[in-house]
């Protein structure tokens, strides 16, 4: 068979490292050949991901960062493109009729669809009648006393922008969360009209994702965040990416996480993730919707293609062939199975557990 090739960007983050070692497996498991070039902007995390030419790129808001994309297209005859990171696929969308027009083939969210604010999104998901916490707007210092007059207290302080609960902290008073924004205003990391408050919601953390074509839903699944690396030592407890994860079975967690990428989308297209929190009542309230890849996604596909033997798991494969208008072999909409754990830790690998039995994924 021909061989794909492809341009990924990202490839040093976990996500991207996620992503191409999943079309690493689905070459063992096909037989099919990826050619992939991975551009990163980090000297050394590059040199994790097995791509077949690595090539560091200037930042993602840096004018050089498409014109080199466009460049390694030409020089290695690249079919299509695979921006990893959130805010390098927010660039490549908005810019993405230069790569149609050399023939190159996306599959990704409108740009506006990429990374947008939590503020935006909170209105979105109100006006489309999603669960979701209520939420007060900061532009001034007296917003604060109002916040938890309206909302009450505890609650949960955060930026409008940035991933991985970025300046994210439970607040129980209206000092707190003046304390919190001076020390972060004062120190460069925001400003004050940066800071949202909401409803603080003490339940499970659970994450949705989903792969979309043409605004038909092709893969989903629910799962159960456990446990965060380093959560001793963080002020939050929220780490980014959770070192324990359990795949569930949560069909109304399912239908919300569906109803929330439709508020942020008229016509899905590509991958889109979806976080939640329960509020006290146990009711699934979604606190973030994104049209880019959850960082564990990739590696939930690889962890299920390799333990059951089966290439139509592996949703980093099924994302090229779709994106290679492609016709992915799903009898129906693909999901995985419930109460299977994902263990990772720093150093010490990737493990699938179920029941009493474990594999080593990685
Ligand atoms: N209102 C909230 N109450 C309690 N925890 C929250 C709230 N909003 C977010 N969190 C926690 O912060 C994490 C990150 O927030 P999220 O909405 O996913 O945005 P992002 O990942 O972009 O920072 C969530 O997974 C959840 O654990
Ligand atoms: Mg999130």
């Amino acid at each position: 068979m021909r061989e794909r090739r492809i341009l990924a960007t990202g490839v040093g983050g976990i996500g991207g490292c996620n992503f191409i070692n999943a079309l690493r497996l689905a070459e063992r498991q096909t037989g099919e050949r990826f050619f992939i070039v991975g551009t990163d902007f980090n000297q050394y995390h590059i040199l994790f991901a097995p791509v077949d030419v690595r090539v560091r790129s200037p930042r993602h808001s840096d004018p050089g960062f498409i014109k080199l994309l466009l460049s390694l297209c030409e020089k290695h005859g690249l079919e299509f493109i695979h921006p990893h990171p959130s805010v390098e696929a927010r660039v490549v969308a908005e810019n993405a009729e230069l790569f149609r027009e050399r023939g190159i083939r996306l599959f990704l969210p409108r740009p506006e669809e990429i990374a947008p604010t939590k503020s935006y999104m909170a209105c979105r998901l109100r006006e489309h009648g999603v669960p979701s916490p209520k939420t007060v707007e900061i532009g001034s210092w007296s917003d604060i006393e109002q916040g938890f007059r309206e909302l009450g207290s505890p609650l949960w302080i955060r930026a409008k922008r940035g991933a991985g609960g970025r300046l994210g902290l439970k607040v129980g008073s209206a000092e707190e969360a003046r304390l919190w924004i001076k020390l972060n205003v004062m120190q460069g990391r925001a400003r004050l009209n940066d800071f949202i408050l909401q409803e603080y919601l003490p339940g499970r953390d659970l994450a949705y994702d989903s792969l979309w074509y043409e605004g038909r839903l092709v893969a989903y699944y629910c799962r159960e965040r456990l446990e965060y690396p380093f959560k001793h030592i963080s002020l939050s407890g929220i780490t980014g990416t959770p070192t324990i994860a359990r795949t569930i079975n949560h069909p109304e967690a399912c239908e919300i996480g569906r109803r929330a990428v439709e508020a942020l989308s008229t016509r899905p297209h590509g991958f889109y993730s979806v976080d939640m929190k329960e509020n006290a009542e146990g009711k699934p309230m979604v606190t973030e919707v994104d049209g880019k890849w959850h960082t564990t996604a990739p590696l939930w596909g690889y962890a299920f293609a390799k333990t059951l033997g089966n290439p139509a798991y592996n949703l980093a494969y099924i994302y090229i062939k779709l994106g290679y208008s492609e016709e992915p072999g799903l009898n129906e909409k693909l999901t995985f199975p419930p109460d299977y754990y994902l263990v990772r830790q720093l150093d010490a690998g990737v493990l699938l557990v179920h029941g009493d039995k474990h594999w080593r994924i990685m």
